[in-house]
């Protein structure tokens, strides 16, 4: 199964991209879900079914299926254990029961429930190719840290919690009336860590992909490029840069040259931003490409671009994260993408930290939480470079006495 992500600035493309892929995936005869994760739905407007569409797949074509995932619903269904037991507690101690239910709403919950929309998707086995439309860049990059760093929280905090619990369970239970959260709640918990592990490891598996969406124009490609290298700090990986509206040259309008020749410079500055990457060219189309038939042309036209990659086929683009190992097992090195680096982010913005099992690694505002493999936690760090556009971490063995960087 391919699983394909679309994310790019706001309004560059993205529905439409996305549901032409899904729609051109279709035409394959490929089983093919697309489905939204921003909470401002277009595909149904894309697809000119607006009307239809609901939080289960609606079949708009064949084999083509859409989505728009009712993140709230979800949110209730697998929050409801939780929240019951907060609600108990705010209750006992006066809370007022609207405010209670307000502050029992945790804040970026209806986007981690579209993810796990996506990983029952995945899990179903009822699909070959699931596109999935993401929000504007900053949300998706804060949507796809979030298995990461919630699994992280819930790891270290669970165990504590359960010991705590048993523990203060005579003591609570008596003198304050304090409800103890009982095994349903932990079990909840523990289902969505398993979840949320389930959904990092589809979504940077190596069938999964992220295309960034972009127009030529400077803002929106100096975003691109951010993006890129936080997805693959992150461990995402990028296979394609798709470039949409393009003024297509000829007439003899002055207006119309004076934007062919802009974005001519700038499309030069994205091949040259995300060199080793496919970038597929979508030109400006006299109308709003809308239904199942404009939208799987403006996909086929893209695509047809780099004739020799298939857009549908698993990616040959490296991970961005691989370690590599001298034979004696004395050093190890980590290697971490970090694409375009020169070119947005300072060498010295790029700062790593150890903490026992733990690499945090951050780049300008990002950072991640990198949990080491139990091999890598037991070495010591011996030393770290910027090259190649990759972050390069060296472990040695303990036992050596070199000083550390
Ligand atoms: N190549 C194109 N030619 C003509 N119109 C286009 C083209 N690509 C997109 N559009 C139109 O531009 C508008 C924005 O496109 P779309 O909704 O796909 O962007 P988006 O990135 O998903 O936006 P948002 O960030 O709001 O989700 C739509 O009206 C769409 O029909
Ligand atoms: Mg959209």
């Amino acid at each position: 199964m391919r699983i394909l992500l679309f994310t790019g600035k706001g309004g560059v493309g993205k529905s439409t991209v996305s549901a032409g892929t899904a729609a051109m995936s279709a035409a394959r005869g490929l089983r093919t879900l697309v489905l939204s994760t921003d909470a401002a739905h277009s595909l149904g407007d894309a697809f000119g079914v607006e009307h239809a569409l609901g939080s289960e797949p609606v079949e708009v074509a064949e084999h083509l299926y859409v989505q728009h995932v009712d993140a709230q619903r979800r949110f209730e269904e697998s929050w409801a254990e939780v929240q019951g037991y907060l609600l108990s507690v705010l209750d006992t101690i006066g809370v007022d029961r609207i405010a209670a239910e307000e502050l029992t709403v945790i804040p970026g919950a209806e986007e981690v429930f579209a993810l796990l929309e996506l990983r029952r998707m995945a899990v179903s086995g009822e699909w070959d190719t699931i596109v999935v439309d993401c929000a504007p860049t900053a949300e998706t990059l804060r949507l796809l840290a979030l298995p990461e760093a919630l699994g992280w929280y819930l790891e270290r905090i669970l165990p504590v919690q359960r010991k705590m619990v048993k523990a203060l369970k005579p003591v609570l239970t008596k003198a304050a009336g304090v409800p103890m959260p009982g095994d349903s709640v932990f079990d909840a918990l523990v289902r969505l860590h398993g979840e949320l592990a389930d959904v990092r490891a589809l979504l940077s598996g190596p069938e999964a992909s992220v295309r960034i969406v972009l127009t030529p124009e400077r803002v929106v490609l100096a975003e691109a490029r951010r993006s890129w290298t936080t997805l693959s700090l992150y461990g995402y990986r990028v296979d394609g840069v798709v470039a949409n509206r393009i003024f297509p040259a000829g007439g003899s309008d002055d207006w119309r040259a004076g934007w062919v020749k802009a974005q001519d410079d700038v499309l030069g500055d994205v091949g040259a931003s995300f060199e080793g990457l496919p970038v597929w060219r979508s030109f400006y189309r006299p109308a709003e490409p809308v239904g199942v038939e404009d939208l799987r042309e403006v996909a086929e036209a893209a695509y047809a671009w780099t004739g020799s990659v298939d857009p549908l086929a698993v990616p040959d683009t490296p991970a961005p994260f691989r370690t590599e190992s001298d034979g004696d097992g004395e050093t190890t090195v980590v290697h971490l993408a970090l694409p375009g680096l020169a070119q947005w982010v300072e060498r010295d913005q790029v700062q790593l930290g150890r903490n026992g099992d733990e690499l945090a690694i951050t780049v300008g505002a990002y950072r991640r939480l990198l949990t080491l493999p139990a091999a890598l936690a037991r070495m010591r760090v011996s030393g770290a470079r910027v090259e190649g556009g990759e972050l390069r971490v060296t472990f040695s063995r303990q036992t050596t006495n070199t000083e550390s960087e």
